[in-house]
């Protein structure tokens, strides 16, 4: 695929300048989001989520964004899945956000333990019917062996819980909260001299941030 060498974008619509950079990380990142959540037309709230298991071997997929203050960072998922299996063997885990419009991307780090129960329910309360008994449904990354099989789940499950009725939280789905030991904040500039600045702590407790630019 020659075509590949070939791609070239420029990134020339902004920059990011020590005075530009809010005094604590996480005031940067509602800074960046909220004109995420303004700009970028599909999904602006999606990260690459990052874990790996208890070999080191990494895997990435895409989840979505659901709460985020105090450098602490939710997303909603089945505990079965094989991320949660990564998490349960080495609880720590990378956030990559990548807006394209924006000519940004955020990456932040940091170690990461399920919700209380009671925040998950409140947020399962809150989806749609089909997602809750969608999210019941799924054995997630389990080997499925025809679509039919899903499906079937799906009718059974509507059967016992009506749209109308509470549909109780499945033991295996909750969130995780990451919480941020490190961020970075990527702006594109002209022949890929991109500005990069880096928040670094020592520990989640520690409220002393060392800000330090990178090389592109
Ligand atoms: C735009 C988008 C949003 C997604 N949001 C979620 C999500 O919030 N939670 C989730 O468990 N999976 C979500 N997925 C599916 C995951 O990418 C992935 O397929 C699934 O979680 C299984 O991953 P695992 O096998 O690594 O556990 C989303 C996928 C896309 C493309």
């Amino acid at each position: 695929m020659q075509e590949l060498a070939d791609k070239r974008n420029d990134y020339n619509d902004g920059r990011l300048e020590k005075s530009d950079v809010s005094s604590t990380p996480f005031e940067q990142f509602e800074r960046w989001m909220r004109n995420a959540l303004d700009k970028v037309s599909l999904d602006p709230t999606a990260f690459s989520l990052a874990t790996a298991d208890d070999q080191g071997r990494p895997s990435v997929r895409i989840v979505l964004l659901k709460g985020a203050a105090n450098d602490r960072f939710t997303f909603f998922t089945n505990y079965n899945s094989r991320k949660a299996q990564d998490i349960a063997a080495n609880p720590q885990a990378a956030m990559l956000f990548f807006w394209p419009e924006l000519q940004r991307q955020i990456r932040i780090s940091g170690p990461l333990a399920k919700v209380p129960r009671p925040e998950s329910e409140e947020y399962f309360d809150s989806r749609p019917y089909e997602s809750r008994i969608g999210a019941i449904a799924s054995r997630q990354s389990a080997v499925l062996e025809n679509r039919e099989l899903l499906e079937s789940r799906m009718d059974q499950l509507k059967q016992r819980h009506a749209e109308d009725s509470k549909v109780p939280l499945p033991e295996h789905w909750g969130g995780y909260r990451i919480t941020a030991l490190e961020y970075e904040f990527w702006q594109g500039r002209a022949s890929r001299l991109h500005d990069r600045w880096r928040f670094r702590r020592t520990a989640v407790t520690s409220s002393d941030w060392q800000l330090d630019r990178l090389f592109p």
